[in-house]
């Protein structure tokens, strides 16, 4: 298995990062292929491994998948009828999969569409009951067995009204999908409006669907006959964005980020800026760089426009190297601070409280040998291990590669002492 070996301190690294498109829009756009009579061209593609796995499940259900990694494109086409079984192989490896529900029941409402539930993962519980009560609404039934969820309708799928108990992403991904081809208009409220999920809303009108804003977290879905074929370019991966921007921020360094629309960081630039960072945008780039005395802060993760979970971890490893006390509260996920204690392997002394961090910043980190267990840990461990004195080691950077295309290119390109071995 790959390792990533860090030398360290990395001090004020300078350079220019070119962000990559966001997974999270690329996973449902796939996804939402199952949907279209035709082809789709999706450009900006991120091929990461989660991308891949995407693929192969499309594949898996009946989809033709082109793909050129050096033009960044992928076209999917769907000639035929699709199998209805998404095999649990696919979805224990990748949440997304789930991702699959909405559109197959768009497509196929009278058919048994049989999907592996993914059960839970290291971020913690990750249900999809809100996914299945939406599907309820437009009256389709569910049943469970031997771990596959079946859903079905007996006439078809008609236009209500559903109302998200909390905010979920791919709970909205997937309700808008089973949504387009309804008899009659359905109304979501309290659906997330993170960029990722508007990407998937501006794609689909481009392409026939109906899809209305009648506030900010809630819309109208009419109903359509069909959609035949669209094209579109991912949005740049505001996650990967920040963790660059981290990079500059713990070696007290310049780093300008290029494809990413800074609107979609704004709290991650305040709270950036309340550090003490300068930060400059423009229409497609950020700019950090730092001269001002550095301060500690509070903060509280929330679905967008608040700060993101997927950002926490990253900023968690850079807080350990400000002075001061910081906090930090998670409200999305129950298991989201696991850098914590391989950051503090590192000589950060970071305690947790049921959903909260207590950071004691301090100016020296030490480097070790260290193991990531999900996708952002791995970066923030990274983040660590740049900062600290010496060499470490990063196990089980599989992880990592799930969703940061070409990532020990882009770092070495910037001047990060980063090698791996097998
Ligand atoms: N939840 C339920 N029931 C549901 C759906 C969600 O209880 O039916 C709960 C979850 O257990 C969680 C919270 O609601 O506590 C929010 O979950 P959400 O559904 O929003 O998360 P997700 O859609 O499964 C996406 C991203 C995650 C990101 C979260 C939060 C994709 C493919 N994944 O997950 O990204 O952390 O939104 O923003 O878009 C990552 O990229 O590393 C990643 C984990």
């Amino acid at each position: 298995m790959k390792k990533f070996i860090i030398k360290g301190p990395n001090k004020a690294i300078k350079g220019e990062v070119n962000i990559s498109g966001a997974k999270n829009s690329c996973l449902p756009l796939m996804a939402a292929s199952i949907l279209f009579k035709n082809k789709i061209t999706l450009k900006n593609v991120p091929f990461v491994k989660d991308v891949f796995t995407m693929k192969d499940l499309l594949v898996s259900l009946g989809a033709k998948v082109y793909f050129s990694e050096s033009k960044k494109i992928m076209i999917i086409s769907n000639k035929n009828n699709h199998k209805l079984t998404v095999p649990y192989n696919l979805v224990s490896t990748m949440r997304a999969g789930v991702l699959t529900m909405g559109p197959l029941l768009a497509r196929y409402p009278q058919k048994r569409i049989k999907v592996a539930l993914g059960g839970g993962c290291a971020l913690g519980v990750r249900d999809t009951n809100w996914h299945l009560a939406g599907f309820k609404s437009l009256g389709a039934k569910n049943s469970l067995n031997s771990g596959y969820v079946n859903i079905t309708t007996n006439r078809g799928l008609i236009g209500n009204k559903y109302k998200f108990p909390k905010v979920t992403v791919t709970g909205t991904s997937n309700l808008i999908m089973a949504s387009i081809f309804i008899k009659g208009t359905h109304y979501l409220k309290n659906i997330s409006i993170e960029p990722e999920v508007i990407d998937l809303i501006n794609f689909l009108n481009n392409s026939g669907a109906k899809i209305k804003f009648l506030g900010k977290r809630s819309i109208k879905i009419k109903g359509v006959k069909e959609l035949l074929s669209g094209s579109h370019t991912i949005i740049g991966d505001r996650i990967e964005a920040f963790s660059y921007l981290c990079v500059g921020a713990i070696t007290n360094g310049k780093i300008k980020i290029n494809n990413i629309n800074p609107n979609h960081l704004l709290s991650e630039i305040n709270i950036l800026k309340k550090i003490g960072y300068n930060i400059e945008t423009k229409i497609n780039s950020i700019k950090i760089s730092s001269k001002n005395k550095l301060k500690a802060i509070n903060l509280r993760t929330g679905p967008f426009p608040n700060f993101a979970t997927d950002n926490m971890p990253l900023l968690l490893a850079v807080l350990t190297t400000v002075k001061g006390k910081s906090q930090i509260e998670e409200t999305i996920f129950s298991n989201r601070f696991m850098a914590a204690p391989e950051l503090n392997r590192m000589g950060a002394n970071i305690s947790i409280k049921k959903n909260k961090a207590i950071i004691i910043g301090q100016k020296k980190l030490n480097a070790a040998d260290c193991i990531s267990s999900d996708l952002r840990t791995t970066f923030s461990i990274i983040l660590g291990a740049i900062a600290a004195s010496g060499s470490s080691t990063i196990s089980r950077i599989y992880h990592g590669l799930r969703g940061y295309y070409n990532l020990e290119l882009k770092l070495k390109k910037i001047g990060i002492q980063i090698t791996s071995k097998s």
